[in-house]
């Protein structure tokens, strides 16, 4: 398990980046996928619901599992319950995520105010398990006091295997781009393996951020909505090889089995549901796609949106 080499790794996005999503991203060229985060409270409480965000399958791997919260003890019991209960390839502490509910309880982005809690979480995840862990983190809690190097040093100096860095503020949420040049100044100062996110919506954005940050590999984030095939084009135009654009065909046939794989695991009801942002970033950029998306807002079952799909994709 290694990060370094270009490796390209699917984000943990909450409510997006469940198990199929994810299998979808690693057949189509991620080489790495990381769960959605899941809160240690609730696994070291032993909840059913949040045990059950973590499950993968084996073709997903690698695969990280993403703790989020602020107490190091129970850091240190869940990696441990993690570990023997799902042996993922590694283990990714969330210290970016943004969200109020997450930063009111200390959790997340908060942790970038608190090194030393930062640091205690840090080395109890690591002593608790066999493999490797990697922590997410954001540049700061406020624009331009940035404390990502700071962080990342103190990562490296307690055993993380990587750091990946958003790097924008908490109080930036997702406005305005990223600041790559923090990716540069992260990368410059530690020896282990940075892996650089944030804005990267094409192969093209890729090759800047490499270019831009020197980082030793890339997670993408949104720029996977509908379109999972862009790792293999970030790869191909790392390779200096043209990048090759899905047909009209090929996206209708990649939404149609997404839902099917997603009815098929989590039943109708379910997919029904979850599936319609999904298929309104499938047939994002298609003529019509907002009369289209009005439709798929108000179907109530996977027939309507594999209806609106094979129309949308119609050749
Ligand atoms: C809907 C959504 C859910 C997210 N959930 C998580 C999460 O669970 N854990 C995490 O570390 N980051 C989460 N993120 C942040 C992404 O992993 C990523 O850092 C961010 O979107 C920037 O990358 P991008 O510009 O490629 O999207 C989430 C982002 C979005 C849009």
């Amino acid at each position: 398990m290694h990060f370094k080499n270009n490796r390209l790794i699917a984000a943990p996005m909450a409510g997006v980046s469940d198990s199929i999503f994810r299998s979808l991203c690693r057949e189509n060229g991620a080489d790495i996928v990381i769960t959605e985060m899941v809160s240690v409270d609730g696994i070291a409480y032993g909840a059913e619901a949040t045990l059950e965000l973590l499950r993968f399958e084996s073709l997903e791997r690698p695969v990280g599992i993403q703790l989020f919260g602020a107490d190091p003890e129970k850091f240190k019991r869940s990696a441990a319950i993690v570990a023997e209960r799902f042996q993922p390839d590694f283990i990714d502490l969330n210290a970016g995520c943004p969200v109020a509910k997450v930063v009111k309880k200390n959790g997340g982005a908060s942790l970038l105010k608190d090194l030393d809690r930062f640091e205690k979480i840090i080395r109890a995840i690591i002593e608790a398990v066999a493999f490797p862990v990697t922590v997410k983190l954001r540049s700061g809690w406020s624009k331009n006091q940035w404390v990502d190097c700071e962080f990342a040093q103190c990562a490296e100096s307690r055993g993380a295997a990587a750091v990946i860095l958003h790097p924008r503020s908490q109080t930036m949420g997702f406005s305005g781009h990223s600041f790559w040049e923090r990716i540069a100044a992260v990368k410059s100062a530690l020896s282990i393996p940075v892996i650089g996110n944030g804005d990267v919506t094409c192969a093209e954005d890729a090759l800047v951020m490499k270019a831009q940050t020197g980082c030793d590999g890339i997670m993408i984030g949104r720029g996977t909505y509908g379109n999972p095939w862009i790792f293999s084009q970030v790869k191909a135009a790392l390779r200096g090889e043209p990048v090759c654009r899905p047909g009209v065909a090929q996206r209708r046939a990649m939404a149609l089995r997404h839902i099917m794989l997603h009815r098929d695991r989590y039943g109708e009801r379910r997919a029904a549901k979850e599936m319609k942002k999904h298929v309104s970033w499938y047939i994002k950029g298609m003529a019509g796609a907002s009369s289209w998306r009005d439709r798929i807002f108000r179907s109530s079952s996977t027939g309507e949106l594999e209806a609106v799909i094979n129309e949308a994709f119609r050749d």
